[in-house]
């Protein structure tokens, strides 16, 4: 294999060496292009083929649908971790002893609480507020109550504010929660796993005992695993990117959070369920909705489908349709939008313009199938995303810091007007 690439321009040869990934990834290092070339930059636009960093967090392969968070693979993660293991995993490169585990835990416990002042800004909310705008602004609200978070550059200060997020964060998912449906806000229960907490602090009645179920938690658990990483995707980029200023791990998050908002990303899996909600208002008709999605003239896209890096299926998407059989059937729960999906999936399987276009069902198809039988309202699903994202988040926000990455600033091609002599107000 050739160690470089060489570039001609202006009749010059330049030279520019081969980096390789531990997977055999294969990459052109252009740090030295402008200096080299006296000026050239690269044009991507949607970073299509631009690596922005090397990490060491999460591996995929589009082609071969394959996806491992340092080194193991989802399925075995999503079968044999629970998420706070995974967590673990992400964040700090290795599985947990069990007393590493049990450390982090009761560290994560003990920053739980959110200050009482939040709930203020929580109330001047209208109830009608999207639960992505609302958690992203008490994210980033929790700078201002946590001052000592902010200027975070030592492994201790950093791990400070990592447990902090991870126990802060659970909290303000439940108050979002909460807040519109009338409900008290509370804390959790110490006494609870990580993910049981979360369920607890969403669902408890004020005058009733919360019964655990078994099926729910252990399905959040998965769906939250199968969420935790996805290396430089357009939310992750964003919270590298603002980290790169060293502006704070909680705005970093609160602007991810703003990027997995969007129906491209992670708001998809709102988008899927209100999809498959017209569909069924509209008889079950799947062929009008396939139709439209193939429409050029039609902006309309089949929400679920398609992803910028699996060009052969989405691994996650395979373990969560099993996973929502399950669900549904040990819950007993029977509802006709999995069949329409189901339909819809196989409809467009076997379409010469999906086949074509390699597109193919991803995480968020079937996820909010899951949701909805454990009750969460469709406008949370997102949300329920960014608690899974959170410690992936939280793992390339600290290799970017530890890694003293420099700020992200990409260049740009202008073509805008060239100098033009400005006229005063009235002679325009
Ligand atoms: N329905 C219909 N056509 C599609 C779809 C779709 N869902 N996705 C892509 N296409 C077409 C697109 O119109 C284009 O056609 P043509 O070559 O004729 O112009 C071709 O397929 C390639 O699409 P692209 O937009 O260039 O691909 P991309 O890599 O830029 O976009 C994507 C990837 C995920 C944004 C896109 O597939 C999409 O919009 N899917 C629907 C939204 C969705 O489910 N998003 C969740 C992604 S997975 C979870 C996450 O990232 O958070």
């Amino acid at each position: 294999m050739s160690e470089k690439a060489i570039l001609e321009f202006n009749g010059e040869q330049h030279e520019f060496p081969i980096v390789k990934g531990s997977e055999n990834e294969l990459g052109i290092d252009i740090k030295t292009l402008r200096a080299a070339t006296g000026g050239l930059v690269t044009l991507d636009p949607g970073y299509k083929n631009t690596g922005s960093c090397q990490s060491g967090i999460t591996f995929l392969n589009g082609e071969q649908g394959v996806l491992r968070y340092r080194g193991y693979s989802i399925e075995d993660l999503a079968e044999k971790a629970d998420f706070l293991e995974v967590a673990f995993l992400l964040i700090f490169g290795e599985l947990p002893t069990k007393e590493e585990l049990e450390k982090f835990h009761d560290d994560i416990k003990s920053k739980s609480v959110v200050d009482d002042d939040v709930k203020k800004i929580l109330d001047a909310f209208p109830k009608t507020a999207h639960p992505m705008g609302v958690l992203s602004s008490l994210t980033s609200a929790l700078t201002a109550f946590n001052p000592s978070s902010v200027d975070v550059s030592s492994e201790d200060a950093m791990y400070n504010s990592v447990v902090k997020i991870m126990g802060k964060f659970p909290v303000l998912v439940a108050w979002t929660m909460r807040k519109k449906q009338g409900l008290p806000l509370d804390y959790g229960d110490n006494s609870l796993g990580y993910v049981e907490n979360v369920l607890q602090m969403m669902f408890k009645k004020p005058n009733e005992t919360y019964i655990h179920n078994p099926i729910i938690t252990e399905a959040l658990d998965k769906l939250l695993i199968l969420h935790a990483d996805h290396e430089q995707n357009c939310s992750t980029s964003t919270v590298r990117i603002v980290g790169s200023s060293h502006a704070g791990l909680f705005a970093s998050l609160s602007a991810g959070i703003s990027a997995l908002w969007g129906p491209l990303h992670g708001g998809a899996n709102q988008a899927v369920l209100e999809m498959l909600e017209d569909i069924k208002e509209d008889d079950g008709d799947t062929k009008k909705y396939m139709a439209k999605a193939k429409d050029k003239e039609d902006p309309f896209r089949l929400m679920g489908f398609g992803h910028r890096v699996y060009k052969n299926f989405d691994p996650r998407a395979r373990i969560i349709k099993k996973s929502a059989d399950q669900v549904l059937g040990q819950l007993g729960i029977d509802d006709p939008i999995l069949d329409i999906a189901k339909g819809l999936e196989q409809e467009a399987l076997n379409d010469n313009y999906f086949v074509k276009r390699k597109l193919y069902p991803n995480v968020d198809f079937y996820s909010g199938i899951i949701y909805r039988a454990m009750g969460i309202p469709t406008d949370m699903f997102t949300v329920m995303f960014a608690l899974g994202r959170l410690p992936g988040w939280i793992a390339q926000w600290r290799e970017m810091r530890l890694n003293k990455e420099p700020i992200g600033r990409p260049r740009q091609i202008y073509i805008g007007e060239n100098l033009r002599e400005f006229k005063t107000i009235n002679n325009r």
